[in-house]
């Protein structure tokens, strides 16, 4: 294999995210999330490792679908503290010098006007690091407190997000040209009025008149992540997504299921006249690296004994929109029709033919693991199975989930990859500047000529709503 790997090193602006219980592990430091210091010491260790980004996950409400309350959410800090990662890094990205930034924004609930020009500032301040893992969002909390009467249906928040879409990249790759920043004394203009325009963006979802507030940013769209797993969701990852976000299973079959994925989601790029090439698939996976196997085997069983089960089951509950309190713990988990993510229950019922869970066993496996795979072992047998999801399963990297944070990503870095970089799958150093080289290669700071942005044209037709020049 020469291809080298892409690691992203999965966390969020919380205190175990993404292991629920965990944050009564003795050696987990999730309650320093507050400070800079603790996300600034993760990033300066990631980068030594040569992780090409640290991505933060988000969610902006609650999980109250368990018993219909937060109560258990609350207790077991699921995704609460949630704080806002955009927050924090303009911070990190001052005490390091290449790793990227893979951060999460709704689609649905922050006007695309705001969110672009976050995100161009935030790709100034961190020299073209940026990128944008898009969401629709799946919490019925979310909706009403973001003033909404409920959760808009699931295909049609991917509907709404495609519009939503066509105004960012108009504001981005339209609205100022390249050198409008002239700062020229001799002509008194900082700015040149005619390489700046409106938009005149007036669709189903949004009207926005207006031109970009920033200028244009080294990247000018920062590197585009999403995670549709649904039909309508792969249509809109393939169409859009520079990195595609999946889960594996935890199943005997994980790396067919893999391959069919890769399958399927190259199908649907020719639809959108992309090449493989043009995308990154990078599934998730949870690490327990020990001296020996049996090592490993005593740390995992340990990690598991933290697991919180109303927790749990809150944040499956979350997931999947269906409340599991109504469930005997011992029954099996069936398919159930669902607004919020469709694929969550899948990992749980139709994925694996061979094993049936039980509502206690899928909820206690996803408490610690988000359904994903747990590879478990010496370094060497870790890198193995790395290596065959790769090679076999077609993928280009991975999101290393945290069980403790900072350990289990400090580790990785200690035990695993040394043993990555000795096979030739990886190296620690970067060959270019941006998040989108990291991930593609020096040279490609931007979006891909084939890329769906540089088929949104602005409508010249409509007088302008808002007259930049006379
Ligand atoms: C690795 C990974 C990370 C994700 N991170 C987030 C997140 O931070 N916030 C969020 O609202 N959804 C997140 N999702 C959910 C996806 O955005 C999407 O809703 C999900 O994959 C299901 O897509 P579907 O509705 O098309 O089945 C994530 C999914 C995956 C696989």
């Amino acid at each position: 294999m020469t291809k080298k790997i892409i690691l992203n090193a999965f966390t969020q602006a919380s205190v175990s995210p993404h292991a629920i219980g965990l944050w009564k592990h003795p050696d987990h430091e999730g309650h320093r999330h507050t400070t800079t210091d603790h996300w600034v010491r993760l990033a300066q260790k990631l980068e030594k490792g040569g992780f090409q980004a640290i991505f933060f996950a988000d969610v902006i409400g609650f999980y109250d679908v368990y018993e219909g309350s937060a109560r258990a959410a609350l207790e077991q800090s699921v995704q609460v503290p949630a704080h806002d990662p955009l927050l924090l890094i303009s911070a990190i990205a001052h005490a390091t010098e290449r790793i990227g930034f893979a951060v999460t924004a709704s689609a649905t609930y922050v006007p695309p006007y705001q969110l672009a020009r976050q995100l161009s500032t935030l790709d100034h301040l961190t020299d073209g690091r940026i990128g944008w893992n898009i969401v629709t969002s799946y919490l019925e909390s979310e909706a009403v407190n973001f003033g909404l009467d409920g959760l808009i249906p699931h295909d049609e928040r991917y509907d709404r997000a495609e519009e939503y879409l066509d105004v960012v990249y108009k504001l981005w790759e339209r609205s100022w040209d390249d050198g409008a920043v002239v700062r020229d004394v001799a002509r008194n203009q900082y700015i040149d009025p005619s390489k700046v325009r409106p938009i005149n963006h007036r669709g189903h979802y949004f009207n926005v008149p207006g031109a970009a507030l920033v200028e244009p940013s080294r990247q000018r769209t920062p590197l585009l992540f999403q995670a549709g797993a649904s039909p309508r969701g792969r249509d809109f990852a393939t169409k859009h997504a520079e990195a595609i976000f999946t889960n594996t299973q935890n199943q005997k079959n994980a790396t067919v299921e893999l391959r069919a994925f890769e399958r399927d989601i190259t199908e649907r790029l020719a639809k959108h006249s992309r090449s493989r090439e043009d995308v990154a698939i990078i599934p998730a996976v949870v690490v327990v690296v020990g001296e020996t196997e049996e090592a490993a085997k005593e740390k995992f069983e340990y990690l598991k004994s933290f697991v919180d089960y109303d927790g749990a089951a809150a944040l499956l509950s979350g997931h999947s929109g269906i409340d599991f309190s109504q469930f005997d713990p011992d029954s099996y988990v069936e398919q159930l029709e669902t607004d919020a993510i469709q694929s969550r229950l899948e990992n749980y019922t139709s994925t694996n033919p061979d094993h049936r869970w039980t509502v206690r066993e899928a909820i206690l496996y996803h408490g610690l693991t988000l359904g994903s795979e747990a590879i478990v072992g010496t370094p060497e047998q870790i890198v193995d199975r790395l290596e065959e999801l790769v090679v076999e399963g077609g993928v280009d990297g991975f999101n290393i989930r945290q069980t403790v944070s900072p350990s289990t990503l400090e580790e990785f870095i200690d035990y695993v990859v040394p043993e990555l970089v000795r096979r030739g799958l990886y190296e620690t150093s970067y060959d270019g500047e941006t998040i989108r080289e990291h991930y593609f290669g020096k040279g490609n700071e931007r979006l891909a000529p084939s890329h769906y942005a540089h088929t949104v044209a602005l409508d010249e037709t409509k007088k302008e709503a808002v007259a930049l020049h006379s």
